[in-house]
């Protein structure tokens, strides 16, 4: 794999760790052209559509009550043999690129010797901007990822975040290279290429097991989310959601004859906060500008799309709407279809999803209907996360509770 790259922009920032970050609130929002043009492939692009009632407002009164980690070391993108830059994804606010770390050269001077050869070099997930509209998301964002890296237990639910790299106005985090949705996809082609069979089809693509133990890490992550660090997602689905393969010991003195292997080798890890909501903030004002920067229809609870939340700019999504949406990303995940809803066009989907809480009935008119059977496993867990009232919804710390029974 080639790593000649393009350096990107030196960081000016000083005091920092030896992660290479600070801990800072934040000043003045650098509006600069996004660092990378567009390229590469497009297949594993999700379809947020960014919202026009969402505002771009960040007024730094706002920010200023909040940390922001900065990324302070240089960053060079990583590049294949056409000298094409890496991309892991793209989505409706931006890019991310493979970067790796270089020592900082900014602070060196004649007097000072080169920058230290035992300095590692770190590879990087770098979300960069792809719209004007963006850079404020993407600021918005790391504050949410800073307060959300300092919560005990985040290592185990949200994507590792090593700060806000200035001049670029880029997030840099660790690179979990897997998403949901192309785990799914994948496991979905397979299931093709292995062809029908009559002891499976009543079954979640992936095996009852591997769903389950899916369901009960998402279900304890967005609990987590919620009780924890006290943020809503606002934009669930599989797109968003990165695996992070479990690495399993094979200590050979300590074999447990009963040791088996594990039933989802991942651990799905919350990406993709450029829609999250603070549940502490009372502030409405908070709320407009980030509320819905981005939705996604198949996955977006009913009461979001319904015309009068659209029109009515006042739509903000709830711990209620987050469960919804876990659902039908787990509903995707079982049947191996991210379109949810049968139909032959968006506007028969759209239809149906707003009609969200039939999503299971509908799922069985679709061709992977028979693994979501009626009464099965995945029904139950399923359906007090869909309820229609959006206050009749299960709370995230019954919804573990049946998920681990
Ligand atoms: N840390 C990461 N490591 C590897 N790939 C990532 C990482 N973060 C995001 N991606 C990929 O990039 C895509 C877009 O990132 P996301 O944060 O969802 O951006 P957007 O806000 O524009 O939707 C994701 O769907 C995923 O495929
Ligand atoms: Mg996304």
């Amino acid at each position: 794999m080639a790593t000649k790259s393009t350096p990107m922009p030196l960081s000016l920032q000083t005091g920092h760790d030896t992660k290479g970050n600070s801990l800072q609130t934040p000043t003045s929002e650098s509006h600069l052209t996004p660092p990378v043009t567009p390229i590469g492939k497009s297949s594993g692009a999700e379809h947020s559509i960014p919202s026009p009632l969402s505002t771009t407002d960040t007024s730094s009164a706002s920010l200023n009550r909040n940390i922001l980690l900065r990324f302070t070391e240089d960053l060079e993108a990583c590049t294949d043999g056409s000298n094409r830059r890496i991309e892991y994804g793209r989505g409706a606010w931006s890019i991310v690129y493979k970067a790796r770390s270089t020592p900082s050269t900014i602070l060196t001077t004649i007097n000072t010797p080169p920058s230290s050869p035992t300095a590692k070099s770190r590879v990087y997930a770098v979300k960069a901007p792809l719209r004007k509209d963006a850079y404020p998301v993407l600021h918005s964002e790391a504050i949410t990822l800073t307060r959300l890296n300092s919560t005990p237990g985040f290592e185990n639910y949200v994507v590792p975040f090593h700060g806000y790299h200035t001049d670029t106005s880029a997030l840099v985090m660790s690179a979990v290279p897997l998403a949901l949705s192309t785990f799914i996809e994948d496991q979905a082609d397979m299931n093709r290429k292995r062809g029908p069979s009559t002891a499976t089809m009543f079954d979640p693509i992936q095996g009852p097991s591997a769903w389950r133990d899916l369901s009960r890490k998402l279900i304890s992550g967005l609990q987590w989310l919620h009780k924890s660090a006290g943020i809503i997602h606002g934009d669930i689905k599989p797109h968003n959601l990165l695996l992070r393969p479990i690495v399993q010991v094979t200590d050979t003195t300590h074999l447990d004859a009963n040791a088996e292997p594990l039933a989802f080798p991942y651990e799905p890890l919350f990406a993709d906060f450029s829609s999250a909501l603070d549940l502490q903030s009372n502030s409405s004002d908070e709320k407009s500008h980030t509320s819905m920067s981005a939705f996604t229809p198949p996955f977006t609870a009913p009461e979001l799309l319904s015309l009068a939340s659209l029109t009515s700019g006042d739509v903000a999504p709830t711990p209620a709407s987050d469960v919804f949406s876990l659902a039908a990303t787990l509903v995707a995940a079982a049947t191996g279809d991210l379109l949810l809803y049968p139909g032959s066009s968006n506007m028969q989907r759209l239809a149906m999803a707003r009609e969200g809480h039939r999503i299971l009935e509908f799922t069985r008119c679709g061709a992977n209907g028979a693994r979501v059977p009626r009464n099965g496993f995945v029904e139950r867990l399923m359906q007090p996360a869909v309820a229609k009232d959006p206050a009749q919804r299960i709370d995230t710390s019954e919804w573990v509770e049946l998920a681990s029974a």
